[in-house]
């Protein structure tokens, strides 16, 4: 976050507009208590080490903490972009449309990840969207992006932190794409659009929170 440009009061709401986590360890569940003893305490800034689902990140800039975090794990840095640093840049309906429609040839997902967790049209969808992330402009709008897409993928697969066990059982031929496609029968499409909208929310009510 940058303090020159940046000065952010408690926006009570705010909070109440982040969504449960399938993240092993979350402190989703326990920020509360945490928030008990913490505020019995004077400080400005509030540093999330190890910060993973950024629950915690995002309840102490939703108490008006300037906030900063760690992790090594690609999609808890990049949440961290999205949610914690921007404060401003949202994704309009025409990135939407450029992620949803914007036809181009990446097969990344569909080769590395044939069989294993989502249908070839799904992995193909991701494939699209995925390129298209990168296309969008600022780094903020690609953050966004691709949060909403990587939650998305969260969501979808009912297996949830244990997927690779699932993959396993795949590559071991005891369980197919096609027993897994009967158990989510959806498409990705609309976990992406959800996710879209929770990622824009969350982004948004920070905005409210911004004193200039
Ligand atoms: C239990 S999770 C954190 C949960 C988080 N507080 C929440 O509420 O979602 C632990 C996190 O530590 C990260 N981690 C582990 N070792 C690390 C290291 N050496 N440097 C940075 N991050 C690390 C992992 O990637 C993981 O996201």
């Amino acid at each position: 976050m940058n303090s020159k440009q940046l000065e952010i009061e408690e926006f009570a709401d705010q909070f109440s507009y982040f969504p449960g986590t399938r993240y092993m360890g979350s402190k989703n569940k326990i920020i509360h208590n945490i928030w008990d003893i913490l505020k019995e305490y004077e400080f400005n800034s509030f540093f999330d080490a190890f910060a993973g689902s950024n629950v915690v990140g995002y309840f102490m800039k939703s108490k008006g903490k300037r906030v900063y975090t760690n992790d090594f794990m690609t999609i808890s840095y990049i949440t961290a972009k999205a949610i914690i640093e921007n404060s401003r840049v949202l994704l309009d309906s025409n990135d939407v449309d450029f992620l949803l429609n914007n036809s181009n040839k990446e097969s990344y997902i569909s080769q590395k990840f044939k069989d294993l967790y989502f249908t070839a049209q799904d992995n193909l969808f991701l494939d699209k969207v995925r390129f298209n992330t990168s296309m969008l402009k600022g780094k903020y709008k690609q953050a966004v992006a691709l949060s909403a897409l990587v939650r998305s993928c969260m969501k979808k697969n009912d297996q949830g932190v244990f997927s690779h066990l699932w993959a396993i059982d795949m590559t071991m031929g005891e369980k197919t794409s096609e027993s897994r496609c009967k158990i989510t029968s959806l498409t990705m499409f609309p976990y992406l659009t959800k996710q879209f909208l929770t990622m824009v929310t969350l982004v948004k009510h920070t905005t409210h929170q911004l004193k200039n």
